[in-house]
């Protein structure tokens, strides 16, 4: 427990950190990497270049300054950090590290503005947050490595098949080298895959199990990402996966993790509405397959918003699925041109819009899940909250470090959602 000073110290600080959150975690990072090089591998570059993963960081910790009296309406956040923290293998031992360069970047960042008072209110507090995620990580890595088929750390995988599902989307199907038993995951969840890297380091990548558990194999689906300019370089290891990873292949892959799934044996009977664009598909197939499997009798709505038919994976195994159940809906929505060979009626032109949900979901009671980019969630994230649907209602996954979906207002902190 904190004492009254520190908690007044620390929301008292809060505004500081929303002026200053960005330039305090950027120089936060570039001070860990120069002092700490050893714990390098462990964070993608390219989030730092974008700066994705600093917002990510600064609105974590203006969060949880904010909400330092009252810490369980940060537990959504507490266990997407600790889910992600387990995935890429972050260890107790890492927590000083980081609280160091945390504590010289306020001051460093701060100044005289950072007196002795805040810097032990701020070393505090970071010290309870810690021991949070510490705690909650040690329970997953205790589940993660005892239920049946589970491991510890990473363990080698062989590639038994390699399949085009679209013009940039390959499947990649894993199974253990020491054929152990693979374990139950949650529809929804990610595993990830180390690789090596130049100068003898390794890096590390997430991606979402796209088939249903219970499989003799782990899927993946990789999209190849060419860049967002001639200019920038290609994507690292989905290029890996696409040019040289062939069947035989081994890889190392630590077990699934992540918030982002659905609990099947949940009995309600909402109908579940399955919102995806582009690669954001793959967490949400496996919910379908599960949930076409688990529960036959639930609505499911499945809308997919592809740029076009040939850049669209797994159609054929959805229009498969809607063939063979009647209570699963289907539309995809292309944002290039309808695609002339089809004749079906569930294919519209444009982006995922509530006016196109109400038209499919029998009422809004409903539970919705979505992945895509970030403009197509904050979009569906706000047109469902106006229409008035409970946010508890409403999950959502991020291919990268959380960003905002909320319209920040001026002067707010960017709170966790
Ligand atoms: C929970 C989770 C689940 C995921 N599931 C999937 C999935 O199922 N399928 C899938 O395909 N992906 C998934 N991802 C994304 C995946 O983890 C990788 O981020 C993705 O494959 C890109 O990795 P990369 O190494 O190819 O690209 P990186 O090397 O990480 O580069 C990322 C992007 O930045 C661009 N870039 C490179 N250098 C620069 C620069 N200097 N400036 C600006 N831009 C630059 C690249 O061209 C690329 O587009 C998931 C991510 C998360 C967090
Ligand atoms: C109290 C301490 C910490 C807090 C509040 C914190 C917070 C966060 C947040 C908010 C994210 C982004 C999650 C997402 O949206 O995906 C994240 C990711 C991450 N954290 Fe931490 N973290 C802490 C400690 C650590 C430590 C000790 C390490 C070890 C080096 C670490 C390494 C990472 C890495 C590697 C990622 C993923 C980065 C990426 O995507 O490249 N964190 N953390």
């Amino acid at each position: 427990m904190l004492s009254k000073e520190t908690i007044a110290i620390i929301k008292s600080t809060a505004p500081i950190l929303d002026e200053h959150g960005e330039t305090l975690t950027r120089h936060f990072y570039q001070r860990l990497f120069s002092h700490n090089p050893e714990v390098a591998p462990f964070f993608n570059k390219i989030n730092q270049v974008t700066g994705s993963q600093q917002k990510a960081l600064a609105a974590a910790i203006c969060a949880y300054a904010a909400n330092i009296d009252n810490l369980e309406i940060l537990g959504g956040a507490v266990e997407l950090i600790a889910q992600k923290h387990v995935s890429l293998q972050i260890k107790p031992e890492h927590y000083p590290i980081v609280g160091e360069n945390l504590l010289a970047s306020i001051k460093e960042v701060l100044g005289e503005g950072a007196t002795e008072n805040i810097i032990n209110a701020w070393a505090e507090a970071y010290g309870l947050l810690a021991d949070i995620l510490i705690g909650r990580e040690k329970q997953i890595y205790t589940e993660n490595a005892t239920m049946i088929g589970g491991w510890e750390g990473f363990k080698p995988f062989k590639v038994i098949k390699k399949e085009k599902e679209s013009e940039i989307i390959t499947s990649f199907y894993l199974v253990p080298e020491d054929k152990a038993e693979l374990p139950l995951f949650k529809p929804g969840q990610y595993i990830t895959i180390r690789v090596p890297e130049q100068n003898n380091q390794t890096t590390m990548r997430n991606y979402s199990l796209s088939d249903k558990p219970n499989q003799d194999w782990f899927r993946i689906s990789v999209k190849r990402e060419i860049g967002p300019s001639a200019h920038t370089p290609e994507g690292y290891v989905s290029n890996l996966l696409h040019q040289e990873i062939e069947v035989g292949t081994i890889l190392e892959v630590a077990p699934p993790c992540g918030e982002f799934f659905l609990e099947v044996t949940e009995k309600h009977q909402r109908p579940l509405v399955l919102l995806a664009a582009g690669i954001g598909i793959t967490p949400l197939l496996s919910m379908l397959l599960s949930a076409t499997e688990a529960m036959p009798e639930r609505e499911i709505i499945v809308i997919h918003e592809c740029l076009s038919l040939r850049l669209q994976a797994f159609k054929p195994t959805i229009d498969a699925l809607a063939k063979k159940n009647t209570n699963l809906k289907v539309h995809y929505r292309y944002s290039d041109v309808i695609p002339k060979t089809e004749n079906s009626n569930n294919l519209s032109a444009g982006v995922i819009d509530l006016k196109l949900i109400k038209s499919m979901v029998p009422e809004r009671n409903a539970d919705y899940y979505f992945c895509g980019p970030q403009a197509f969630m904050a979009n569906i994230y706000h047109e469902l909250l106006s229409w008035g649907v409970p946010p508890n209602q409403v999950h959502f996954e991020f291919f990268g470090p959380k960003q905002t979906l909320e319209k920040p207002k001026s002067g707010q902190c960017p709170m966790g959602n």
